[in-house]
């Protein structure tokens, strides 16, 4: 299952280029960077949330924690209420860069998650089905560093989807895609997302994705972020921003909220 819920996280670095002015004091000495403070969200199961932010705040930090790829400085992680620190097999992430296994074909990459299914026959067939979903059909047997950025974006989401994840956290997954690609995985994602309904938690700077995907939208600020903006998304779908006055208003909210009034 996939409830998520983060009680007072906050995260801080120890700038070890700073100077040691006063060592028993980091934080006096101007050592410490503090990324976020008191961060508190709940994801319910099954839900799709984005988080958008300027780039600096500590959304990929805040994902990885969430991930159990990265310590939290204070605070908790529950997952269905149990309190944890660990990856989960069953707990996807799709890193904003350079995800895949190079010394490993596109194939290779995919039949990584799967190696639990003990039918060959089923496996051959599910490796396939998302290689040929992300258009990398006549590549299975590339190795990343000869496709090129958007190709291996989509490998990697791929190699994801084919997990069917009780999470799956993306860190901007569609960067890198050409528009249309972008287009046409986002879809496939929203599609995903709608037939089997496990809960998704995507980082991303483009607004408009994260209007026509998610169930909820968090905004956070500069560090030390915090949390300034939550708002459930209650359009139906498929969503055309253009032509629903309610998610042009929000987008223009957004936009102020991020800090480029002008748009709006
Ligand atoms: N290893 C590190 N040592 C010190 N500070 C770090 C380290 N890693 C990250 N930071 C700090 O954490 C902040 C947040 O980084 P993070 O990658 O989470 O931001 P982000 O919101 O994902 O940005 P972007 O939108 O550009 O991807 C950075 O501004 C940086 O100051
Ligand atoms: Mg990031």
């Amino acid at each position: 299952m996939g409830s998520i819920k983060i009680e007072g996280l906050s995260k801080s670095y120890v700038n070890k280029r700073a100077k040691k002015r006063d060592i028993n004091d980091p934080e006096k000495a101007g050592q410490v960077i503090k990324v976020f403070d008191d961060i508190n969200m709940e994801f319910e199961d099954g839900e799709m949330v984005c988080i958008l932010g300027p780039s600096g705040c500590g959304k990929s930090t805040l994902l990885r924690i969430m991930a159990g790829f990265d310590r939290a400085t204070t605070g908790k992680i529950l997952i269905d209420g149990q309190e944890t620190f660990k990856t989960s097999p069953d707990h996807v992430y799709v890193f904003q860069q350079n995800g895949l296994l190079p010394w490993m074909t596109v194939w290779q990459n995919v039949e990584l998650g799967l190696r639990h299914i003990e039918d060959e026959a089923e496996k051959t067939e599910t490796i396939q089905e998302y290689i040929d979903m992300v258009e990398l059909t006549g590549f299975e047997h590339h190795y990343p560093s000869q496709l090129s950025g958007g190709m291996q974006r989509r490998a990697e989401l791929g190699r994801a989807l084919a997990v069917n994840p009780d999470v799956l956290y993306m860190d901007e997954p569609f960067t890198g895609l050409d528009y249309l690609t972008h287009l046409k995985i986002r879809e496939e994602v929203i599609n995903m997302h709608s037939f089997i309904g496990k809960t998704m938690v995507m980082v991303t700077h483009f607004i408009d994705d994260a209007l026509i995907m998610a169930d909820r939208i968090i905004v956070m600020n500069e560090k030390p972020a915090r949390v300034t903006m939550e708002r459930k998304l209650n359009f139906s779908r498929p969503r055309n921003i253009e032509k629903e006055p309610g998610l042009r208003e929000l987008r223009d909210e957004v936009f102020m909220e991020l800090g480029v009034s002008y748009v709006a």
